[in-house]
């Protein structure tokens, strides 16, 4: 059955970006092509239920198909539908929640309002990632992002249009730099090489344009010169920082830290207030969609001046901070150092006397409130993609607040985690999806929780 050819008529799209046909009552994957779109395709799995295919040609064309913008597009593991009109990724998008909700949550009656569209569809990310890949001898590498479905494969960064031009500029002139000073590169399995991650990040609302340079164990060689050609390059550069990594996971985070240029962070703007950003610690990534993600986030929590509020998963207190103005007291709970020493510099910064922070798991934290009686009139959860832990739902809803805002990037486990909610006895009357990665499949979204 593999590498045979089919003719598939698309009829949707998948959750992970793939298209979807039918084959002889069977389920098809495809790898490109859109709803309306008749294909001609390889087969190139095949498994009981369904199978995996791979577009040959577009034999009938959608007039939702536009041509995609970026010459990687074709390859790249960023985006997967640059060729569809933004107004139609927005359309599978809340399809996408709808299915959650039902699906996994058993939610029927909840609303899914309208995707909000981002304002900026290209060129809205605040921070981006590459990585090197060494040949397994060493002798030459890449430096760009991942071919999609390849970890262990990089193409060569021309240009991205999910950033500013300047980080795709940076990040040609960083691969030229190691190549001519002679420094190795990172190979992904083998673990040897010592160039790992170029992680830029670049305010939209400030000058600030942060370079971290990711290697693994060991001082960066000619660091002055590197300092001294990379800024003399790009004046626009406000800070340089090192970290180590000696991690075989593929993340680029760094467990030994060194600022090599300027002051180490960046700091962007939300509304009114300024929020400091380290190298490794969380900030949303579409600043101008995360200002209207909270606003929604607000106006369904409607906080009032006598409330307590808890912001759980606070990462650099952003949430926590801005309602901070509208609620008597704020507690910010997180896990990375790094993270709540930012959150505690930011309320500084921000003049907020009513806000604090604890440093640990939301599930210990929430256990904590259970031995020691501890109240809040409202709590805010905005979880990294796996969502809430088990005992973390247990604990909230032993908490039992008025009101929960839920904010997630991941509506799968949204659906999961609301229908446990539900059971515990509150109320989703509706969710608010807002768009903050056109071209890509992931949605982030706003929802409150009311106590029965
Ligand atoms: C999606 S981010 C949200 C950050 C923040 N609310 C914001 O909008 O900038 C999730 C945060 O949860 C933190 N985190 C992950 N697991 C955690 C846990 N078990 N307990 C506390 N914080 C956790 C991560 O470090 C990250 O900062």
């Amino acid at each position: 059955m593999d590498n045979k050819q089919v003719e598939v008529e698309i009829t949707d799209l998948a959750f992970n970006g793939r298209a979807v046909g039918h084959l002889d009552g069977k389920v098809v994957f495809l790898d490109g092509g859109l709803p309306g779109e008749r294909v001609l395709a390889r087969i190139t799995s095949s498994k009981p239920r369904y199978d995996k295919a791979s577009v040959v040609k577009i034999l009938k064309q959608s007039e939702r198909r536009v041509p995609a913008v970026c010459s990687h597009f074709a390859y790249c593991g960023g985006c997967t539908w640059q060729d569809l009109t933004y107004h139609d990724q927005l359309i599978y998008k809340k399809k996408q929640v709808i299915d959650c909700l039902q699906r996994i949550g058993g939610l029927e009656s909840t609303l899914v309002q309208e995707v909000v569209g981002s304002v900026e569809v290209f060129r809205y990310r605040n921070k981006m990632e590459f990585s090197f890949n060494a040949d397994t001898d060493g002798s030459d590498f890449t430096l760009g992002l991942h071919r999609q479905g390849r970890f262990d494969e990089i193409f060569d960064l021309e240009r991205c249009f999910l950033t500013s031009d300047v980080v795709s500029d940076i990040v040609r002139w960083i691969r030229d730099y190691v190549r001519k000073a002679g420094l190795t590169s990172y190979n992904v399995t083998n673990h040897a090489g010592f160039m790992r991650f170029i992680m830029i990040r670049q305010a939209k609302r400030t000058a600030d344009l942060m370079v971290n340079v990711v290697t693994n164990y060991g001082e960066m060689p000619n660091r002055d010169r590197f300092i001294h050609e990379i800024t003399a390059a790009f004046p626009q550069i406000s800070t340089i920082v090192h970290n180590q990594n000696s991690l075989k996971s593929n993340i680029a985070t760094g467990e030994i830290e060194t600022v090599l240029f300027g002051c180490g962070y960046i700091e962007e703007r939300l509304f009114e207030s300024v929020f400091r950003i380290r190298a490794n610690s969380f900030f949303q990534t579409n600043t101008v969609q995360t200002e209207t993600l909270y606003r929604i986030g607000f106006d369904l929590l409607e906080p009032r001046p006598d409330q307590r509020v808890l912001d759980l998963y606070c990462g650099t207190g952003s949430i926590g901070i801005l309602i901070a103005t509208y609620v008597n007291e704020v507690v910010g709970v997180e896990l990375v150092a790094d993270a709540v020493q930012a959150a505690r510099e930011n309320a500084h910064a921000n003049k907020m006397q009513n806000i604090s922070f604890f440093e640990g798991d939301v599930k210990d934290y929430l256990k904590t409130c259970e031995k020691t009686g501890g109240r809040f009139d409202s709590v805010i959860v905005d979880p990294p993609r796996a969502g809430l832990h088990p005992k973390a739902l247990r604990g909230l809803s032993k908490l039992r607040p008025e009101k929960i805002l839920y904010i997630s990037c991941n509506p799968s486990t949204f659906a999961r985690d609301a229908k446990e909610l539900v059971a515990a006895g509150y109320d989703l009357p509706e969710v608010r999806p807002v768009d903050m990665f056109p071209h890509t499949m992931h949605i982030e979204l706003a929802s409150v929780f009311n106590r029965k």
